[in-house]
């Protein structure tokens, strides 16, 4: 999120960013899904090197880059990118703030990755984002680290104002507790598997449309102005919040990302005819859109 690296004395020294793993965008012309994977993985491998291993902590990653853009791994990424960390004992904290608790179709993000990782972070749907609570789930490597330096200085002195709050946890047990009597991973399948059938069936053939991605219960359409070749409008055109904001007046609420995405990211208990509610209400919200730019004359290939 390039916004939020300006300004306020950002980005901060000894955080290093490598390529996003978006094939839509990132990859050559050719390049399949698993090559640019390999060219990735050698990427973050040469970045290791070329920093010093002993010097890289931790690599972190969204199993599916939520507000960055919906942005899928491309096929085997997590394997070729956890090979690398593990040949230079560097730990994967996986943010699951967004993927956890069902919305990618497993419980964990992680799960439909095959991700093993050292650290989870986790947040809103721990809660049902009824009340703010968020949790970091550590494996007992990382948790004999933290044991060994608190005995050395006699504690363990890191903590905030309201951890382990009584209530939020409270409402964190019982949500999951919800979850379990739902059966919310099926369902998301079964919800997630028709809404993204649906949006790709709508969509995908779309003179605006990119692309259209997503798994479970999160997806993204991304408009551009050049279907074949990738290309997105001017920001300044200011065409994915011109669809949020139609939406709207649909009654849908949409979020617009960078690049004209927009994504979707429904409550978990959302039903099918909700689905094909959303689905249609934002189909019209396209056609208006669709008209307002061909009026502007802006072109769409
Ligand atoms: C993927 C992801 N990670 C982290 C955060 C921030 O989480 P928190 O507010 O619990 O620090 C967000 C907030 O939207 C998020 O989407």
């Amino acid at each position: 999120l390039p916004a939020n690296h300006k300004m306020f004395d950002l980005p901060i020294a000894g955080i290093i960013h490598v390529s996003t793993p978006h094939h839509y965008h990132g990859a050559k012309p050719g390049e399949t899904e698993e090559d640019f994977a390999t060219r990735l993985a050698t990427e973050l491998e040469e970045t290791i090197l070329r920093e010093g291993p002993e010097t890289v902590a931790a690599f972190f990653a969204e199993p599916v880059m939520g507000a960055g853009g919906v942005m899928l791994p491309p096929a085997t990424y997590f394997e070729k990118i956890q090979a690398v960390l593990r040949k230079y004992d560097v730990l994967f904290v996986a943010d699951e703030v967004i993927c956890g608790f069902g919305r990618t179709g497993n419980y964990w993000g992680c799960q439909t990755y095959n991700i093993t990782p050292d650290i989870i972070t986790c947040a809103k749907a721990l809660s049902a984002s009824f009340l703010p609570i968020s949790a970091i789930i550590i494996n007992d490597k990382i948790f004999q680290g933290l044991a060994d330096g608190s005995a050395t200085i006699g504690t363990w002195g890191h903590g905030f104002t309201y951890s382990g709050h009584p209530v939020a946890a409270a409402v964190a047990l019982e949500t999951l507790k919800i979850y379990d009597e739902l059966n919310i991973v099926e369902h998301v399948r079964t919800v997630g598997g028709h809404m993204q059938k649906l949006l790709r069936e709508r969509f995908e053939g779309h003179p605006l449309v990119g692309e259209v991605r997503g798994i479970g219960m999160v997806a993204a359409i991304e408009l551009v102005a050049d279907k074949a070749n990738h290309k997105n409008f001017e920001p300044s055109a200011k065409v994915g919040p011109r669809l949020a904001k139609a939406g709207e007046a649909e009654g849908v609420i949409l979020r617009g990302l960078a690049n004209d995405t927009i994504a979707f990211s429904p409550p978990l208990i959302m039903t099918t005819d909700e689905v094909d509610a959303m689905v249609d209400r934002t189909a019209r919200a396209l056609d208006a859109v669709t008209v307002q730019l061909r009026r502007e004359s802006l072109t769409v290939v």
